[in-house]
């Protein structure tokens, strides 16, 4: 994994790309179904050479960004950003899924996160102790309302600068990262820090393309969270919080309405809201 002194394009970028590779990920697709989206693929991107009368300048340019993309280490970056919400949107329609919404797991999961008891505060450091508190509570349910003894609701996300455990230098491994294991009634309650907006990285290729058109690079704060139990289709989804910046303007477009927080201030002042997670059965 890259280190660096202060957290860069470059770091985060070819850590997510070390990551991605060590999975070696394969897919069954058929040679006709491969023809088929290639066909499409480039029929598509024919279509919009015609279209916008693309120049020689253009192709030369779009062909050294392509480069720098993948030096930068930033194909999981720019697809998760780009095309990840529209991939996802595929998956559940035709899964059919009736339980909780999904939404993106973007480039910064990290697998066998530390086990944590149904009642427990996030691992963190001194520092994002100091950032404003949220407890997150709720029940795993299968569709009939059934709560989920042996469910797991692993939670992810971003420090109170927008940097993820190790995807920037300096951060204790599994900082603000765990997998929750659910009471015999599938309740939890975490207590973390309340996420900022997060900025993508801007200072490479995919935020020099962003700025290239005139967009932004910010995601609304958010969780990130993986669900699982046995027996169940697991869930990769993500929360927002209403009314936070940039949550009608998300540049990942992964925002949905079934998906935001309205957290309150409970009896001692410290913002806690409640969401269930409700898990089809298994295909
Ligand atoms: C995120 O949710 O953290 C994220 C999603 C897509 C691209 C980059 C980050
Ligand atoms: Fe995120």
């Amino acid at each position: 994994m890259t280190t660096m002194e202060n957290p860069t394009a470059f770091g985060s970028g070819n850590a997510a790309t070390d990551k991605f590779k060590a999975e070696r990920v394969t897919s069954d697709t058929s040679v006709e179904r491969a023809s088929a989206i290639y066909q499409d693929v480039l029929g598509a991107l024919a279509d919009v050479i015609h279209k916008h009368q693309v120049t020689y300048d253009e192709y030369r340019v779009l062909k050294q960004w392509l480069i720098d993309v993948g030096e930068y280490g930033e194909w999981p970056l720019f697809l998760d950003v780009f095309l990840e919400h529209e991939i996802e949107k595929v998956h559940y329609e035709r899964k059919g899924f009736a339980g909780t919404k999904g939404s993106i797991e973007g480039p910064y999961y990290v697998p066998d996160s530390p086990r944590l008891p149904a009642k427990c505060t996030m691992p963190m450091r001194e520092q994002d102790r100091l950032a404003p508190s949220l407890i997150f509570k709720g029940q795993v349910t299968d569709l009939e309302g059934n709560g989920l003894p042996g469910a797991t609701v692993e939670l992810w996300h971003a420090d109170e600068e927008g940097f993820y455990s190790q995807f920037a230098p300096g951060i204790p491994e599994w900082n603000l990262r765990g997998t929750v294991e659910v009471d015999e009634n599938g309740n939890f309650e975490i207590t973390t820090l309340k996420p900022a907006p997060y900025k993508i990285p801007a200072d490479g290729p995919t935020g020099w393309m962003i700025q290239s058109y005139g967009g932004h690079p910010w995601r609304p704060a958010h969780l990130h969270l993986m669900v699982k139990a046995p027996g169940k289709r697991s869930i990769t989804t993500q929360l927002y919080f209403k009314g936070g910046e940039w949550v009608d303007d998300d540049v990942a477009t992964a925002v949905k309405p079934e998906l935001i927080l309205d957290p309150q201030p409970n009896a001692a002042g410290i913002e806690e809201v409640t969401y269930n997670f409700v898990l089809d059965p298994d295909a």
